[in-house]
């Protein structure tokens, strides 16, 4: 089979193409990435003489065109994906997210793929009452409240409309929170690590109590896989771990446990515009249809993101450096 992969050199979308070359050996890969800030090409060098790589933007006809040839799956993760970045310029977000997702869309049609898999997020759904033990289901109303996730909603609603409208092959998939190898150190946990690695204080918006879902990267890519493999045509499913619910300040204290440093290293800084205050998932769709469980716990993914970062200081010096450094000036200065 050949699989196109946009986004394969971004955090998730990378990690899926090392799992699907482990996993599916026979299968021909191409990968189309535009290779925003968030792209890296490093985080393929390990399997680059296995993949095609395609350096292309998703809203790009031409690049499109080239990148679907003979493809029979896509796995559809390029996106801007930082919620924060998106309340600075909303604009990159509408143009990826929304109209990059159509001309994959369109040209998807055209070339008649046999499966079209957008990978979203659990986002879309709003947020959650702190107080409350609501879980989200598939069949839950959209509620976007961040430029971010208003963009990722309206890429969902295109591809059910392409599913509907045009019998297009399409499965969603809206995924928890992921933590894991080669994940962009702007995103709360492996800031968190490279701080503290760095010597630097780790900015908590106050006042730490809002709730994620942490998933470890690879339990993303078997629930994928399920979904690819044995996922009903015009479905979407849901990703998400078991975990207890832990705050954001429960999280940063058990990498700072982990990391033997002490509590002196968390700095509360000003809340984010629009914070959404918790997000919950009930993934028992994927889990009774597919037999999908995730295999990771959150202990066992923090100790295993704080021993990749010790390990690959080389890859998010080199990230952390540069263009980052203005994000990162520009993002905290005045909180
Ligand atoms: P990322 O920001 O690390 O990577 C995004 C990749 O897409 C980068 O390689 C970037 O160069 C590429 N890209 C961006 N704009 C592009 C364009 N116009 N054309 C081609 N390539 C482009 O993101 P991620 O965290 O790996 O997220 C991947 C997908 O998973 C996204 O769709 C995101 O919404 C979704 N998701 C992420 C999380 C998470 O916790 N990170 C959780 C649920 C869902
Ligand atoms: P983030 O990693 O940006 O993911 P998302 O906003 O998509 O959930 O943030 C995770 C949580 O951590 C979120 O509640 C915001 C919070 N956060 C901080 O407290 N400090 C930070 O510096 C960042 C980036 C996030």
């Amino acid at each position: 089979m050949k699989i196109l992969v946009t986004g394969g050199a971004g955090f998730i979308g990378s990690n899926f193409v090392h799992y699907w070359i482990k996993n599916h050996s026979g299968d021909e890969i191409v990968v189309l990435d535009k290779l925003t800030y968030a792209g890296n090409l490093e985080n393929l060098s390990a399997v680059a003489d296995k993949i095609k790589f395609i350096k292309g933007d998703i809203c790009d006809e031409s690049a499109v065109s080239e990148a679907m040839q003979g493809v029979e799956t896509v796995a559809h993760f390029a996106a801007e994906s930082h919620v924060d970045r998106s309340i600075l310029d909303p604009e990159a977000f509408i143009k990826t997210n929304v109209l990059g997702t159509h001309m994959l869309l369109k040209k998807a049609l055209e070339q008649k793929v046999k499966r079209f898999h957008h990978v979203s997020t659990d986002e879309v759904f709003g947020q959650i009452d702190l107080n409350s033990s609501e879980r989200w289901k598939e069949s839950s109303p959209y509620n976007p409240r961040s430029p971010y996730s208003a963009s990722k909603a309206a890429s969902d609603h295109l591809v059910r409309a392409y599913y509907q409208t045009y019998g297009l092959p399409v499965t969603i998939s809206n995924c928890a929170n992921n933590i894991g190898p080669y994940m962009f150190p702007e995103k709360l946990v492996p800031l968190a690590i490279t701080n503290v690695l760095q010597g630097k204080k780790i900015p908590v918006y106050k006042p730490g109590n809002q709730v994620r879902e942490w998933l470890y990267v690879e339990d993303h890519c078997s629930g994928i896989e399920a979904v690819l493999t044995k996922g009903r045509v015009g479905e979407t499913y849901f990703i998400g771990p078991d975990n207890p619910e832990y705050s954001n300040l429960e999280v940063i204290k058990k990498l700072l446990k982990i990391m033997g440093k002490s509590d002196d290293f968390i700095e509360f800084v000003g809340d984010r515009p629009g914070h959404d205050q918790k997000y919950a998932l009930d993934h028992g769709k994927i889990s009774k249809e597919l037999g999908w469980q995730p295999k990771y716990q959150l202990d066992e993914a923090l100790e295993n993101c704080v021993k990749w970062y010790t390990e690959n200081r080389a890859w998010w010096e080199k990230v952390k450096s540069g263009e980052y450094l203005k994000y990162y000036e520009q993002q905290y200065a005045k909180r």
